[in-house]
């Protein structure tokens, strides 16, 4: 929810915490700040985005080795320039970033106050820093350990980096549950919620687990230890995240980028993985666990927004081609409605992220009841990827805008090849059905960059409709998931109420909504249902509802009803989605431009929820 970054080096951290800043931007952007030390500390901080920061620090002195910032997605107090991050503890001494939510907070603000400590701020991060403060100076302990002993009394998720004014050559970072990844350069240090700051820097980096502690000295080098004051021997990894992947590459928007790269995207995800020529599909994480996954007696998707919404497709695959049981949940509702899980069953966590704290929580739960958990994840060495027991990366690359697109498509690839495979090897699929399906889900990238080729189309529709206040979505069998995606991505970038329905569902309360104000976008590509989704199409029209139909290439009956037609090729019915989401992604990102929406940042929310 929040992005924090730190350096120690030989460099002037303030234009290395910026750019950091600015490439953690999408986590959160209510309010960011800094804080540098060179024998005075320094803290600028400022509502609003990262630039507001940039314009504010630009006469003040700035010079440093070492530095922490922050950029804010609010949980405790409202986005101002007190509540902004970095925290300062009331001797002045000590500063701190923090993504998370320290659950008692209130308790230990109440302690403290009677200590004396006054607060300036609405955060909880501020009580954890003056904590901290409290159990250093009444010992006298180095700031390793007193984070140590706060980080043992406290309760709630955190990553936090943490400098002393009087030890300008050394950070201390914690994480429980929310992420923190080590940067190492050459005699240099670098500390992010993710990589995506340090990749221009270096490729080595350390994943810091759950109830670790990092301390790092610039000249002494790493130290990590268990906030049981366990010394760890953490890992080194090199990662091949590319520079281009973080820039838009000449598109306005990340979210128009992260649309177009889908034929490069989905294509990545089935490379090594499926062959068209020899016909197999081949996953890794699934060939580790075959014999239960194969055997399963259940699987239990769990996910949160547009992932559950893949998820809803890989139930549709999953019943379809392999005949296995599946259970879709919210992963928020699945955590605490004491849900029966055996050992009999199969959860996939499914997380663009990798990080989404509800997802997280429902697969340490089924782990503890026994379940094997397999993660379907894009970012490399996320939590989620680091706690399955199994799983496949969809190797999107970054997908930095709020809305996500390319994941989505990653996701579904991947569930199509899962269900596929598994429908193999369980003779649920005859051996040229699974060639026919190979075939043409090789086809398909070709066929996503022919959808593309229908964006100015598109944006005429979205004129039609940008200044209407709801839309419904419609969509049956593989589509009734699309039809809550596009909805989903309507509402989240450019502030249209929409929901999307399964489309017989319209006649049991939602047809009293449709008028000529009521913009009606229908999925209509099913050849199971087709006369079905005309019949829907026509009721609408009946009621002057505005039809915009999703169709076939070539249809003939449906494009006569609708008010305007988008077409896409012709593919197997169980395909559809990775085409038919496309123009409900291109249509709500021409509408969120013209109602002069952000549309990599839209209001209120973040990439990544990594609080409940
Ligand atoms: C989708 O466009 C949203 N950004 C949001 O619903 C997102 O899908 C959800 O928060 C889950 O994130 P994850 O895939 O990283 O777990």
């Amino acid at each position: 929810m929040c992005g924090i970054v730190a350096y120690i080096g030989p460099k002037e951290a303030y234009p290395i915490l910026i750019k950091g800043l600015q490439r953690l931007e999408y986590r959160g952007y209510d309010s960011a700040g800094v804080a540098l030390a060179n024998g005075q500390l320094m803290v600028y901080k400022k509502k609003g985005k990262v630039q507001e920061l940039i314009d504010f620090a630009e006469e003040l002195p700035k010079s440093s080795t070492v530095g922490i910032g922050h950029t804010r997605w609010a949980t405790h107090g409202v986005p101002n320039d007190v509540n902004a991050h970095p925290h300062t503890s009331g001797n002045s001494q000590l500063t701190i970033v923090h993504n998370g939510i320290i659950e008692n907070y209130a308790l230990l603000k109440e302690a403290l106050e009677k200590e004396g400590h006054v607060f300036t701020s609405d955060t909880d991060t501020e009580v954890l820093i003056h904590f901290i403060e409290e159990i250093q100076e009444k010992d006298q302990l180095p700031l390793e350990e007193a984070v140590r002993i706060a980080l043992t009394r406290v309760v709630g998720a955190y990553a936090i980096v943490v400098l002393d004014k009087r030890n300008p050559n050394k950070l201390v970072a914690a994480r429980k549950a929310s992420p923190l990844v080590v940067g190492i350069g050459e005699g240099e240090y670098f500390l992010a919620s993710d990589a995506t700051p340090m990749i221009e820097y270096t490729n080595k980096v350390i994943y810091i687990n759950d109830n670790e502690i990092v301390s790092i000295d610039r000249y002494n080098g790493i130290q990590v230890k268990t906030v049981n004051n366990e010394v760890q021997t953490p890992t080194i990894h090199e990662i091949d995240m590319k520079i281009e992947n973080l820039e838009k590459g000449g598109y306005d928007y990340f979210m128009l980028k992260e649309i177009y790269e889908q034929p490069k995207t989905i294509s990545d995800c089935m490379r090594g993985r499926l062959n068209k020529e020899d016909g197999w599909i081949h996953l890794g994480g699934l060939e580790e666990y075959s014999n239960r996954i194969v055997n399963a007696q259940r699987f239990i998707i769990a996910a949160c927004g547009t992932s559950w919404h893949a998820g809803l497709i890989g139930e549709y695959l999953f019943e379809e081609l392999a005949r296995i049981p599946v259970e879709v949940e919210y992963a928020s509702e699945l955590r605490y409605r004491n849900p029966i899980i055996t050992d009999k069953d199969v959860i996939i966590a499914i997380s663009q992220s990798g990080e989404t704290a509800d997802t997280l929580a429902a697969l340490e739960l089924s782990r503890e009841r026994g379940a094997l958990n397999y993660g379907i994840v894009n970012s490399v060495g996320s939590s989620i990827a680091r706690m399955t027991d199994a799983g496949s990366y969809i190797h999107a690359g970054p997908e930095i805008g709020v809305a996500s697109t390319k994941a989505f498509t990653g996701q579904v690839t991947l569930l199509t090849m899962m269900a596929l495979s598994i429908g193999h090897k369980r003779g649920t699929i005859s051996e040229s059905q699974y060639r026919q399906y190979i075939t043409e889900l090789a086809n398909i990238p070709a066929k996503v960059e022919e959808v593309l080729k229908t964006n100015d189309h598109i944006k005429y529709i979205a004129a039609e409709i940008q200044d209407k206040p709801n839309a419904l979505y419609l969509g049956r069998g593989y589509n009734f998931p699309v039809a809550l995606e596009g909805a989903l991505k309507l509402k989240e970038i450019s502030y249209i109420h929409a929901e999307g329905y399964p489309a017989a569902e319209m006649k049991h309360g939602p047809i009293a909504l449709i008028d000529e104000e009521m913009p009606v976008i229908v999925i209509a590509t099913n050849k199971s249902a087709y006369e079905k989704v005309l019949s829907n199409i026509q009721e609408v029209k009946a009621r002057k509802g505005y039809v915009i139909a999703i169709v076939t290439k070539g249809d003939s009956e449906i494009s006569q009803v609708a008010d305007a037609t988008i077409e896409i090729p012709e593919t197997m019915e169980p395909f559809t989605p990775l085409l038919s989401v496309i123009p409900l992604q291109l249509l709500s990102y021409h509408i969120a431009i013209m109602r002069e929406c952000n549309v990599d940042q839209p209001r209120n929310l973040a990439k990544s929820v990594t609080v409940e």
